[in-house]
C-alpha cells in the first residue's frame, strides 16, 4: 500500500505533479503507474488513462480475477473493479447486449463498461468536427469525474492509425481548457451540504479539481527526434501537442504519469519537466548518461556498507537488502528519486484491479468484441480530402434544432451558421449554404432525419 502525504511518500495526493517511470521491458513500469493512479483515484482524483499499446492493457481497470485471494498468484493483488468509459471512433461495431451482459454480471453502482463514440477527426486543426470531438470529450471527462469512472483511450479501438493519433492530438489540445474551466477547487461552502471548513470536507470534495493523465509507453507517442516514427508520421503531431501540454501542466494543475523503456526514447524537453522519477530494473546503458550519478552513488554506498561489515559476505547481503543494484531490482522494488535528488528504495505493490498479462485478452475475458465498419475504413479518407459528410452536418443541425437548453434555432439561422463555418473553411460541402433556399435546406434536413435519426442523432 502506498503511503500518502507522508515525508517522501511514493505519491502525494495533495498536489499537482509529473511522474516518470523508466525500466527495462517487463520491469513493472506500467503496473506502477496504475498503482499510483488508482491510489489517487481512491482519493477522489479523476483519472484519464490516455495511452497504452494496442492491446487494451489500459482497459483492465474493470477486471478483477480476485488474485488477492489466490495464494499461488504472487504477481497480482487484484480485488476490485473500477468502471471505465472507453473512447471509440464512430465506425466501431459491437454488440450492446454483450456490454450489458458483462455489466450485469457484477454488482456495481455504475455500469463497468461504457463506450463513447467520437467522429472521425479532420486534418484542419480547428474544424467544426474537431471541435465537436473536443466537446464530446469534455462532457465525457466531466461524466467520468462525477460518476467515478476512468476514461480510457486505446489505439486498438482505432484501427486507422492516423485516426488514433489525430484524435489523441485533438483531445490533448483540449485538456488545459477543461482543467481551467471545469476543474475548479471546491470550497467548503460549495459542498452539498455546505461544510464549515476544509477539514470537514471528504477526500473526494477536496480532490474534485485534481486530474491525472496516464500515458504508458511514452516513447510511442513522443519519440525523440533522433528516432524514426511510424510511416504515417502522425506521432509528430501528437508529440507537438504533448510537448505543449507537458510544458503547461503546471499552469493547468493537471498531473501526468508516464513510462518509457529507454531514456533516449523521449525528447529531453519532455524529460526535463519531471518532478519525480521512479526507476525499475534498468541497465546503466539504457538509463543513459543522465543517471550515471545514481549508479555511482549506489555503488559507493554498497561499498561503504560492505566495508562497515568488514568486507565479508554479510556486508554484501546487507548492501543487497538496503541498496540493491538498479540492474538487479526485483519485480516489486523501485527506486524513487525526488525532485531534490533524494533517493529511496520502495517495496511496491500491484494495483487493486487486474494487471494484464501478456497472454490475456480483454475481449476474451469480458466477452465484448469490437469490429469496424469496413466501408468507412476503406472509403479512403472522405475526411482526408477535407469533405464533411452529411451525417456530420445533420448532427450539427440536430443539435441546434434540439438544444439542451435555450431556444430551438430556426432553419434560416442554422443555414447562416453553416454558411459561416463553410466560409471559414471549417466544413466543406459541395453546395454553398449561403445561396441555399431555406425550403431546400429544410427538405435536406428532413431527408437526413429519416436516414440518421434512427441511430441516435
Ligand atoms: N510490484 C510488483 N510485484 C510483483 N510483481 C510485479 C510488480 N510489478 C510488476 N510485476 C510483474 O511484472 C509484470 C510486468 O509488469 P508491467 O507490465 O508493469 O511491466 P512494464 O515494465 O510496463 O512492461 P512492458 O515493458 O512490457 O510495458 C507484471 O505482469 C507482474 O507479473
Ligand atoms: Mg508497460
Ligand atoms: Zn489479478
Amino acid at each position: 500500500m502506498i503511503m500518502v502525504n507522508y515525508d517522501y511518500s511514493i505519491v502525494d495526493a495533495s498536489k499537482q505533479q509529473v511522474l516518470f517511470q523508466i525500466g527495462t521491458k517487463g520491469s513493472g513500469k506500467s503496473s506502477f503507474g496504475e498503482l499510483v493512479c488508482s491510489t489517487l483515484y481512491s482519493f477522489g482524483w479523476t483519472v484519464l488513462d490516455l495511452w497504452a499499446s494496442d492491446n487494451l492493457e489500459n482497459a483492465f481497470w474493470c477486471i478483477s480475477q480476485k488474485c488477492k485471494d489466490k495464494p499461488e498468484v504472487t504477481d497480482c493483488d487484484c480485488y476490485r473493479r473500477i468502471p471505465i468509459t472507453m473512447l471509440a471512433p464512430e465506425y466501431i461495431l459491437y454488440d450492446q447486449n454483450r456490454v450489458d451482459a458483462f455489466n450485469d454480471r457484477y454488482f456495481s453502482r455504475e455500469p463497468l463498461v461504457e463506450i463513447v463514440k467520437l467522429p472521425r477527426p479532420t486534418a484542419t486543426a480547428n474544424s467544426t468536427i474537431n471541435r465537436r470531438i473536443q466537446e464530446i470529450f469534455r462532457d465525457t471527462v466531466l461524466h467520468c469525474r462525477d460518476h467515478r469512472r476512468v476514461l480510457v483511450f486505446n489505439p486498438k479501438m482505432f484501427p486507422d492509425e492516423k485516426d488514433a493519433f489525430r484524435t489523441l492530438e485533438v483531445l490533448i489540445r483540449k485538456l488545459g481548457d477543461i482543467a481551467y474551466h471545469d476543474f475548479n477547487r471546491l470550497e467548503p461552502e460549495d459542498c452539498n451540504p455546505p461544510k464549515k471548513s476544509r477539514s470537514e470536507m471528504t477526500n473526494f470534495e477536496k480532490c474534485r479539481d485534481k486530474m491525472i493523465v496516464l500515458i504508458r509507453e511514452c516513447g510511442e507517442i513522443a519519440p525523440s527526434s533522433r528516432l524514426k516514427t511510424d510511416q504515417s508520421g502522425q506521432p509528430v503531431l501528437v508529440k507537438k501537442a504533448l510537448l505543449q501540454f507537458i510544458r503547461k501542466v503546471r499552469h493547468y494543475q493537471i498531473s501526468l504519469c508516464t513510462d518509457f523503456q529507454n531514456m533516449m526514447d523521449v525528447e529531453s524537453s519532455i524529460r526535463s519537466q519531471c518532478d519525480q522519477w521512479t526507476l525499475r530494473r534498468i541497465t546503466k546503458r539504457l538509463a543513459g548518461e543522465e543517471w550515471s550519478w545514481l549508479f555511482k552513488q549506489i555503488d559507493d554506498t554498497r561499498k561503504r556498507i560492505a566495508q562497515d561489515y568488514g568486507g565479508g559476505v554479510k556486508g554484501y547481503v546487507r548492501a543487497d537488502k538496503w541498496f540493491p543494484k538498479i540492474e538487479e531490482l526485483k519485480q516489486n522494488q523501485a527506486y524513487v528519486i525526488y525532485s531534490n535528488d533524494h533517493v529511496r528504495l520502495w517495496n511496491v505493490g500491484m494495483p487493486p484491479f487486474h494487471h494484464k498479462k501478456p497472454f490475456e485478452k480483454w475481449e476474451k475475458i469480458t466477452g465484448i468484441e469490437f469490429d469496424f465498419d469496413e466501408s468507412v475504413l476503406t472509403a479512403k479518407g472522405v475526411q482526408e480530402e477535407g469533405k464533411t459528410t452529411d451525417k456530420i452536418i445533420f448532427s450539427l443541425c440536430f443539435e441546434k434544432r434540439n438544444p439542451k437548453n435555450g431556444k430551438r434555432w430556426d432553419f434560416d439561422k442554422i443555414r447562416d451558421y453553416l454558411a459561416d463555418e463553410q466560409e471559414n473553411g471549417n466544413l466543406t460541402w459541395n453546395v454553398p449554404f449561403k445561396n441555399m433556399k431555406v425550403d431546400t435546406f429544410r427538405a435536406n434536413y428532413r431527408r437526413w432525419s429519416k436516414k440518421y435519426e434512427g441511430d441516435g442523432k
